[in-house]
C-alpha cells in the first residue's frame, strides 16, 4: 500500500509557488551601486567589499592571507584592508574588505598610498617571526605568504631581529599530517577548516598575543590527537606550517590532472599531482561542485594502490595453468574468438557481462549495448543494481524515476535532516561532514539506525531500532504524522494519488505491535515524526542499511511516502536522497546495466519497448530478462554459463 507522486498538478488547480526559484542562476539581487576608485559598479545584496572587488576586478586584485575560498570570512590578518569613504575622495577609513559588507554609495580605494603602506607593514611584521628559507621550503613558489609579500613590495624587513618562534619543533608523528609551526602566521585557517569544513574541532589557538600558538586536541601530537586525516587544514594553511607527508602543496611535479575519486558515491573531484608518471599527491579543487575544496582521508591520501606492484597493468591469459602477460591485440583476439565460439556452440545466454559503477556513463552504455546487441543476451548486471536496486525500484514506483530528488548543496536550505540506514561520516565522509555541519548549526537531525554512529551523537532524535525493522518504524512515523493531522493536505491533493486508501491503511496499524517489533519507544518516534513533518523543509538520506535488507524496496517507498505526505518534494532543501556506494551508481543504472531494464530503465521484456530497442540498435535482441550476478555464478557452477 503506498501513494504515488503526480508529475503534473491535477487539472483546474493553480500552479503552486509562482515565485518558485529552484535552480535559478540569477545570483543575489542587486542592491544599488558603490564606487571603486570613483567608478560606479553594481553591488549585490549581502556581498562583502572583497567579493564586490573580486567580482569586478578578479580574484587577485586585493591580497589576502586569512581568507580562503571555502571558509567563512574571519578578518584576522588585515592584509585585505581597503580605504572606504562616504563621499568621493572624502575622509577614508581602512576596513578589512573580506568581512566588511559593501555599503551602497560608498567609495572604495583598494590601493591608496595609505593602504599600500599598511599592507607592507603587516607583512614585514609577519616576516619578523618567519624563517626566510623559502628556497628549501616545500611550498616554495606556491606559498601565499611569499606571493603576498612580493605583491605588496616587501624587499627587506626594517625591524631588528627580536624574540621569535623560529625554534619550534616539527611534528612528524602522524602517518599523513605534518606540522612545522615555526612557519605559522597565526591566520586561523587550519582551525577554521577543521571546524567549518570537517567539523572535527581538533585544532585550536592557545595562548595570547606573542604566545598564541596552534595546538592539536589537548596539546598533543598529530598522532595522538583526534585528527581524522582529512587534510583540510593542510590544504587551507597558506604556508607549510601544516602539510602532509606527500607535500601536496609542492609544485615540484610534472602536471596536475583533474579526476573523480574512485572510492565512494560522493564523487569528489580531485586534482592529482603527477610526477614521473606516478601519483605524487592529491588536493581538492575549490571549484568542484561535489566537494568544494574538501576530501576525506581516502580520497586525499589512500592512493598508493595506484602505483602498487601487484596492480595488473597488462591483459593476462592463462597458459598451461599460469597467467601470462599478453598484448591487447592478443587479448582482443582471444576474447572475440572465445565468445564467438561459445555463442555458436551454446547460444548467447551462455555468456554474461558485469559492468561497474566506477566506470563512466559511456563505458557502461557501451558494455550493456555490447552484451545485448552484439552477444545477444540480457545477462548484463552491475554493482549499481546490487547495492541500490531497491532505491531505483522504490523511487520508480513512487516518483516515476529512481534518482536523488535533490542536490547535496540543498543541505544549506533544509531545516531537518533524516538519515536512515547510513553512516555517512564514515562511508560518505564529505557529505557526512556537511550533514554534521548543519546539525552543529542547530538544524534538526533524526538518525534511524541500530548503531550509535557519529551522526547519532549529534542527533536530536536517535531512533535505535532493531536491525531489519525499518518498515515498521517508518510506518509508526507515518501513523503519527497522519493521526496528528500534520500531513500537507494541499500538496497531497495536488501532487499525489492514492492517499485516502493509504491513510486508512496506516491508521489501522497496531502501534503496540510496531513498538514491540522496532524496540523504539513510541513517544520518541512520535516526537521525531512531528519534527520531520513540522519542519519547513525536511530532507532524507538513506544508505545500504535500507537497501540491503529484503524489505529494501518497501522501505524506500515509505521514505518517499513520508516526503510526499509532508510536501517535502519538488523544491530546494527537501527530498529523498540515496547515498550511493560508488561514484557512478546512478549512471550505471541509467545506462541500462541491469538484466531486466535497458538504457533509460525501460523493461526489456515489454514487446513494444523491445521493438524500440531493436530498431534503435539495428540488431536482434532477446526479450527475456537476463541473469543477475548471483544467478550468473549459480549458472556457471551448473554449466549453464561459459563466459563472463
Ligand atoms: S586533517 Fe582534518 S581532522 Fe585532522 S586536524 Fe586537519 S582538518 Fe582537522
Ligand atoms: S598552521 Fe597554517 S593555517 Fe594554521 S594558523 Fe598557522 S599558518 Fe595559519
Ligand atoms: S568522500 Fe568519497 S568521493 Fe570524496 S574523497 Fe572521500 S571517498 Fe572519495
Ligand atoms: S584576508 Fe581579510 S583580514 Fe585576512
Amino acid at each position: 500500500m503506498g501513494i504515488v507522486y503526480r508529475k503534473e498538478e491535477k487539472q483546474g488547480q493553480a500552479a503552486q509557488g509562482a515565485t518558485f526559484t529552484y535552480g535559478s542562476t540569477n545570483g543575489k539581487p542587486k542592491a544599488g551601486i558603490a564606487f571603486i576608485d570613483n567608478k560606479p559598479y553594481e553591488i549585490r545584496e549581502g556581498e562583502t567589499i572583497l567579493a564586490f572587488i573580486k567580482r569586478n576586478f578578479g580574484n587577485d586584485y586585493v591580497p589576502t592571507l586569512c581568507d580562503a575560498p571555502n571558509l567563512e570570512p574571519f578578518g584576522s590578518c588585515r592584509v585585505c584592508s581597503v580605504d572606504v569613504a562616504l563621499t568621493e575622495n572624502g575622509q577614508t577609513k581602512a576596513q578589512a574588505s573580506c568581512h566588511t559588507p559593501v555599503m551602497a554609495n560608498s567609495y572604495i580605494y583598494p590601493h591608496s598610498d595609505k593602504i599600500q603602506k599598511l599592507r607592507k607593514n603587516i607583512i614585514e611584521l609577519v616576516l619578523t617571526d618567519h624563517p626566510l628559507d623559502c628556497l628549501t621550503c616545500e611550498v616554495n613558489n606556491n606559498c601565499e605568504l611569499q606571493t603576498v609579500a612580493a605583491k605588496v613590495g616587501v624587499r627587506d624587513v626594517r625591524y631588528p631581529e627580536g624574540k621569535n618562534h623560529l625554534d619550534r619543533k616539527k611534528d612528524l608523528s602522524h602517518p599523513y599530517m605534518t606540522s612545522d609551526f615555526s612557519k605559522c602566521i597565526n591566520c586561523y585557517r587550519c582551525v577554521r577548516a577543521c571546524d567549518e569544513v570537517q567539523g572535527e574541532f581538533v585544532l585550536s589557538m592557545a595562548g595570547r598575543g606573542f604566545n598564541s600558538h596552534i595546538i592539536k586536541s589537548l596539546n598533543t601530537s598529530f598522532e595522538q590527537s583526534d585528527c581524522v586525516s582529512c587534510g583540510a587544514c593542510a590544504q587551507a594553511c597558506p604556508t607549510s606550517a601544516i602539510s602532509d607527508v606527500f607535500e601536496s602543496k609542492s609544485i615540484a611535479v610534472d602536471k596536475k590532472v583533474r579526476t573523480v575519486c574512485t572510492y565512494c558515491g560522493v564523487g569528489c573531484n580531485l586534482d592529482v599531482a603527477v610526477k614521473q608518471n606516478k601519483v605524487h599527491s592529491i588536493q581538492a579543487p575549490y571549484d568542484a561542485e561535489a566537494n568544494q575544496g574538501h576530501t576525506c582521508l581516502k580520497g586525499r591520501f589512500a592512493f598508493s594502490f595506484y602505483n602498487h606492484a601487484d596492480r595488473i597493468r597488462t591483459p593476462l591469459i592463462k597458459k598451461d595453468g599460469a597467467f601470462v602477460a599478453v598484448s591487447w591485440e592478443e587479448a582482443y583476439d582471444f576474447i572475440a574468438n572465445k565468445l564467438t565460439e561459445i555463442k555458436a556452440k551454446y547460444g548467447p545466454d551462455y555468456i554474461a557481462g558485469i559492468s561497474s559503477a566506477r566506470c563512466t556513463n559511456e563505458e557502461n552504455y557501451l558494455m550493456q549495448k555490447f552484451i545485448r546487441a552484439v552477444i545477444g543476451t540480457n545477462n548484463i548486471d552491475s554493482c549499481a543494481r546490487v547495492c541500490h536496486s531497491p532505491t531505483a525500484i522504490g523511487m520508480q514506483r513512487t516518483f516515476g524515476t529512481g534518482a536523488a530528488t535533490n542536490s547535496i548543496k540543498d543541505l544549506a536550505y533544509t531545516d531537518c535532516m533524516m538519515v536512515i540506514g547510513a553512516n555517512p561520516t564514515d562511508a560518505h565522509p564529505v557529505t557526512g561532514a556537511k550533514i554534521k555541519q548543519q546539525a552543529i548549526k542547530g538544524k534538526t537531525l533524526i538518525v534511524i539506525d541500530p548503531r550509535r554512529t557519529e551522526l547519532a551523537r549529534y542527533a536530536n532524535y536517535h531512533l535505535q531500532l532493531r536491525p531489519g525493522t525499518n518498515v515498521a518504524l517508518l510506518n509508526m512515523m507515518l501513523y503519527y504524522i497522519i493521526s496528528e493531522k500534520l500531513e500537507d493536505k494541499d500538496f497531497i491533493s495536488k501532487r499525489t494519488e492514492g492517499f485516502d486508501d493509504f491513510r486508512d491503511h496506516i491508521l489501522h496499524l497496531n502501534i503496540d505491535e510496531l513498538e514491540k517489533i522496532t524496540g523504539v519507544d513510541r513517544n520518541l518516534v512520535r516526537d521525531a515524526a512531528i519534527a520531520y513533518a513540522s519542519a519547513p523543509n525536511a530532507m532524507s538520506f538513506h544508505g545500504l542499511g535500507v537497501t540491503e535488507h529484503s524489505q529494501g524496496t518497501f522501505t524506500v517507498m515509505l521514505i518517499a511516502d513520508l516526503a510526499m505526505i509532508t510536501g517535502n518534494i519538488g523544491r530546494r532543501g527537501v527530498g529523498v536522497n540515496p547515498l550511493r556506494g560508488q561514484n557512478n551508481v546512478q549512471g550505471a543504472a541509467d545506462m541500462g546495466c541491469q538484466p531486466y531494464q535497458g538504457a533509460g530503465y525501460l523493461d526489456v521484456t515489454n514487446p513494444e519497448i523491445h521493438r524500440m530497442y531493436e530498431n534503435f540498435y539495428g540488431a536482434k535482441l532477446p526479450i527475456h530478462a537476463g541473469l543477475k550476478i548471483p544467478q550468473m555464478y549459480d549458472a556457471a557452477l551448473n554449466d549453464k554459463l561459459k563466459a563472463i
